[in-house]
């Protein structure tokens, strides 16, 4: 049996940071805040319903955790990173709970401003959707904020979202629900096209690290070259591409197979998945596990 971790001092103070639930994306966003020194680790409290995780959370990143959500809502800006079937159990718990200068930030996949700001009885909420690369503070997040939030407010958002990587306001809230078709899922995408290609170079004879090298190289490369010269994707592909070559006779099999048609119903099956998903939190009444 392994000794119990030193408990982790957390300020008496109000905390800056707090999160209800410390999973998958909660981690990355703690990474981010803390590797870009945007937030102390002491400064942040996470509210998470499973004890392994705020062992895992508090060994890692030396962050406040807590089972109770109340105390953890008790920062000044709270997000909520639970999935969207605990999301209606989350409102509850908070609803009228929240102090009045709290800004809230949801990360929850389909999640409507309306939902939440209802839901909670609180005016100071964003919407955002950021993706996991904010691990390494490369995220791409697209937010929107409720109408409520003063100008100083939302520099405190952008602040913390610009830590992640990249940050785009859009005008208007269906901006977030059409990059959660995207953005939200992409390193999943991606992932899914190096592992066909890994494979790929295997059967054709490459040993797994020869074939996962020039897949991630070439891919790397490719993102590079796209990034810097600000060619479009479709010039930089026509440079690859000579009458006749081998390029041209594998990008035939993509075409003839309808990658694109693929990649539509693909984006439109999350965007419209995620939607489902927001409903469901709003029908979500399980009491039991939070707390
Ligand atoms: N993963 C992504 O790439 C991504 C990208 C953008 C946005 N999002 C959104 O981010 C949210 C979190 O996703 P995730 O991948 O981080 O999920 P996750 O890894 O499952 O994290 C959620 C955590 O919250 C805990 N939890 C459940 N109910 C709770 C409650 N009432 N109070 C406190 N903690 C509770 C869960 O514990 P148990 O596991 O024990 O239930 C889990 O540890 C989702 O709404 C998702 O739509 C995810």
């Amino acid at each position: 049996m392994t000794a119990a971790p030193p408990p982790v001092a957390v300020s008496s103070r109000r905390p800056a940071l707090g999160f209800i639930g410390g999973g998958v994306m909660a981690e990355a966003l703690i990474g981010a805040v803390t590797g870009a020194c945007l937030v102390a680790p002491g400064a942040i409290l996470v509210g998470e319903v499973s004890e392994e995780r705020r062992r895992v959370l508090r060994e890692r990143h030396g962050v406040g955790v807590t089972k109770d959500n109340l105390a953890a809502a008790g920062a000044e800006l709270v997000v909520l990173a639970v999935k969207p079937q605990h999301l209606g159990s989350v409102l509850k718990q908070l609803r009228g709970r929240l102090r009045e200068d709290t800004i809230v930030v949801s990360i929850v996949a389909g999640a409507r401003l309306r939902t939440l700001c209802e839901g909670l009885g609180h005016g100071l909420v964003v919407r955002a959707m950021p993706n996991t690369p904010a691990r390494v503070r490369k995220a791409a997040t697209f937010w929107r904020a409720s109408a409520d939030l003063s100008v100083p407010a939302l520099g405190r958002v952008r602040s913390l979202l610009g830590a992640l990587g990249t940050e785009v306001e859009v005008d208007d809230e269906a901006g977030v629900e059409m990059a959660t078709g995207l953005a939200g899922p992409m390193p999943a995408f991606v992932y899914l096209f190096i592992e066909a290609f890994i494979d790929a170079g295997v059967a054709l004879g490459l040993s797994r690290e020869q074939a996962t090298l020039a897949t991630v190289e070439s891919m790397r490369g490719s993102l590079e070259l796209l990034l810097r010269t600000q060619e479009s994707p479709a010039a930089l592909r026509a440079q690859v591409t000579s009458p006749g070559g081998a390029t041209l006779a594998g990008l035939k099999v993509f075409e003839s197979e309808g990658v694109r048609e693929m990649v539509d119903a693909a984006v439109r099956a999350v965007h419209a998945r995620a939607q489902e998903l927001g409903q469901l939190a709003l029908a979500s009444r399980e009491p039991g596990k939070d707390g």
